[in-house]
């Protein structure tokens, strides 16, 4: 049995890293084991120019003083967007993908796109200056059952952005159900898909059956186990087109724990343990390196990173902290609730 890893230092391609006090209690969770993420750009006050990406981008490094971690910068796209701003950006180098949420659809999204008619000039000069589109694919409307909103997205909206604008890269962010695998596999090129620690682990009755566990609860909400198994086959299969975006969404637990809890599990912490547990019990530990250190790199046209962390695999199963201080409260950490017995051993 293999009982040691060493890894390519890994990247997470879709992470909430917030602002202010969250921002420095939970930065240095993800920059102790990644090297890169691409950070959301749904704060308060959405992050929509290049210059509030380069701002927003400069109180992520304060709070990482002598941190070796590159934060992604993106976009969030609005009806009023300006695409001479959004591709300038990205020529500049600030940002990295700009970020469609659905109006409505999840955190901070009020902002987001109604009409998507109103944003197909932006998505073609995104296409022609080849800016990556990210998507959190999930239809609104209220008539549509929760459970089956990423689907009828797919059908109803991405397929048609695609088909409208062919050069369009896209990202199908945190992908939680087989239609959405299946979808990514049919496509040629230009489509890829990140997918979650804990939609690799949950099914909707972790959150659900024998009481209501608001720590598992985040959007898209986790559907059926045949849905968890298509992830858990896509994350190991060696496709290129899938790799990791933890969507780590940190809420302070006051506002997880409440009549109306907010969406989101945080799994910065802990993330590359549980990868590795998961990766193990589908006998496919060598396949963990390219789905977290080199296939988001190669769709997003970036180097692979120089350094390495290595994992060991301890005799009994290894303890998390069942939460972090931070100085907007407390935030409960994402229990697998299975065993893990891999632990993080070296950074080089
Ligand atoms: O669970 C989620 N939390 N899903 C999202 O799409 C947004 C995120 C957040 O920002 O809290
Ligand atoms: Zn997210």
């Amino acid at each position: 049995m293999r009982t040691e890893l060493t890894l390519t230092r890994p990247d997470d391609f879709h992470l909430h890293l917030r602002d202010g006090a969250m921002l420095a209690g939970i930065a240095p969770e993800s920059a102790r084991d990644f090297a890169r993420a691409i950070i959301m750009p749904n704060l308060v006050l959405p992050v929509v120019t290049g210059a509030e990406a380069a701002a927003y981008r400069e109180r992520i490094m304060a709070a990482l003083p002598g941190a070796d971690f590159t934060p992604l910068m993106t976009l969030y796209l609005t009806e009023a967007s300006d695409a001479a701003d959004i591709v300038a950006a990205h020529r500049a180098g600030i940002i990295h993908a700009v970020k469609l949420y659905p109006a409505g659809a999840t955190t901070n999204s009020e902002s987001g796109v109604r009409d998507m008619t109103r944003v197909r000039a932006t998505l073609e000069a995104m296409s022609e200056a080849d800016v990556p589109l990210c998507v959190h694919g999930e239809v609104t409307d209220a008539e549509i059952d929760i459970f089956d909103r990423e689907a009828v997205f797919i059908e109803r909206v991405l397929d048609p952005i695609r088909q409208a604008v062919p050069g369009l890269r896209v990202i199908m962010e945190h992908v939680t159900t087989k239609d959405a695998v299946d979808y990514v596999q049919s496509a040629d090129a230009g489509l890829a898909a990140t997918i979650t620690t804990h939609h690799l682990v949950i099914n909707r009755n972790h959150i659900l059956a024998g009481g209501i566990r608001p720590h598992y609860y985040c959007l898209p909400v986790a559907k059926r186990e045949l849905h968890r198994q298509a992830l858990v086959r896509a994350a190991v299969s060696g496709d290129a087109r899938f790799f990791l975006g933890t969507d780590s969404a940190p809420h302070a637990d006051a506002a997880k724990e409440s009549t109306c809890g907010c969406a989101g599990c945080f799994t910065a912490t802990n993330t590359m343990p549980i990868l590795a547990q998961v990766f193990e019990n589908e006998g496919a530990l060598d396949r963990l390196e390219p789905y977290v250190a080199s296939f988001g790199a190669e769709f997003y046209g970036l180097p692979r990173n120089s350094g390495t962390l290595t994992l060991t695999r301890q005799e009994a199963p290894v303890g998390f902290p069942a939460r972090i201080d931070t100085g907007a409260g407390p935030v409960t950490l994402f229990d697998p609730g299975m065993p893990v017995y891999w632990q993080v051993s070296a950074r080089g």
